[in-house]
């Protein structure tokens, strides 16, 4: 299984295409979950595309792929609220300091999919790299028998993370979007001789003096826990993990560091 919101971009065929070299068929979820929004103009706004989206996919596989594209009904039966999870501390770091609710509203939908799709793998893109730790813990929870594939984040050839929030990019704040994975770069180099806090102290004063990208924020973190680094260990890896506003559009982006 494939879950996703639609919109489909390469970064979903990666997904999809890795899905059908190791399995037989696969289903892929094309569905708003209106619960994991905590913005109730990007929920409105989130691109809905299901006739592309097939047309897509069809160019990938024309008799392995299977859409499942339920309405909000069909899955929340009236009562459009998500469930209480506890992952363990995952769910308070970072993305889950700035949107409320979110991870219990993907933890709501991923399970429900998993229920009724009962699928062998599924598979997610590294870019929500919280997520996808949340949807380990999920499954090692509630011992939902499915193997759980993380695969890397997909770019464009500008190096802007795929996402199907780019297509809402005006033009101007797309040509500035690079500067996001560039500084991750940078940051990457410079995490090999300075501290974290240094690292960070020096993408915070690169955002400060950008008249575009506004940063929400920048953490490096240790990629179990997601427990910002304070002083580094060789034992440990870390992830640099980043938020920005281009606009009113909200861009995430990490990259592993060691
Ligand atoms: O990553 C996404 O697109 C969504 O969070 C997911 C996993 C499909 C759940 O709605």
């Amino acid at each position: 299984m494939v879950p996703t919101m639609g919109a489909l971009h390469e970064g979903h065929l990666q997904l999809v295409i890795k899905a059908l070299e190791e399995n037989d068929i696969v289903v892929v979820s094309i569905f708003v979950n209106p619960t994991q929004f905590d913005n109730k103009t990007d929920l409105e706004k989130y691109p809905r595309t299901l006739e592309s989206d097939v047309k897509l996919l069809k160019t990938v596989s024309k008799t392995q792929i299977i859409v499942y594209a339920p309405t909000v009904d069909d899955i929340y039966e009236g009562n459009t609220v998500s469930k209480r999870f506890d992952f363990d501390g995952l769910e308070f770091e970072m993305e889950g300091k700035f949107r409320h609710g979110h991870f219990d509203g993907v933890g709501t939908i991923v399970k429900r999919f998993f229920e009724i799709v009962k699928p062998h793998n599924a598979y997610f893109g590294e870019k929500d790299f919280q997520q996808l730790l949340i949807i380990k813990k999920l499954v090692e929870k509630h011992q939902i028998p499915v193997n759980i594939v993380g695969c890397k984040i997909h770019r464009e050839t500008n190096g802007l993370a795929m996402s199907s929030r780019n297509t809402r990019l005006e033009s101007h704040y797309k040509k500035a979007s690079p500067f996001i994975y560039e500084t991750l770069k940078t940051a990457r180099e410079k995490f090999g001789t300075k501290s974290a806090t240094k690292v960070s102290e020096w993408v915070d004063n690169q955002f400060a003096k950008h008249d575009l990208l506004e940063l929400e924020y920048f953490l490096i973190a240790d990629v179990e826990t997601l427990k910002p680094v304070k002083r580094k260990s060789n034992k440990k890896k870390y992830r640099a993990f980043i938020a920005v506003y281009a606009g009113e559009i909200r861009l995430i982006d990490n990259i592993a560091l060691n």
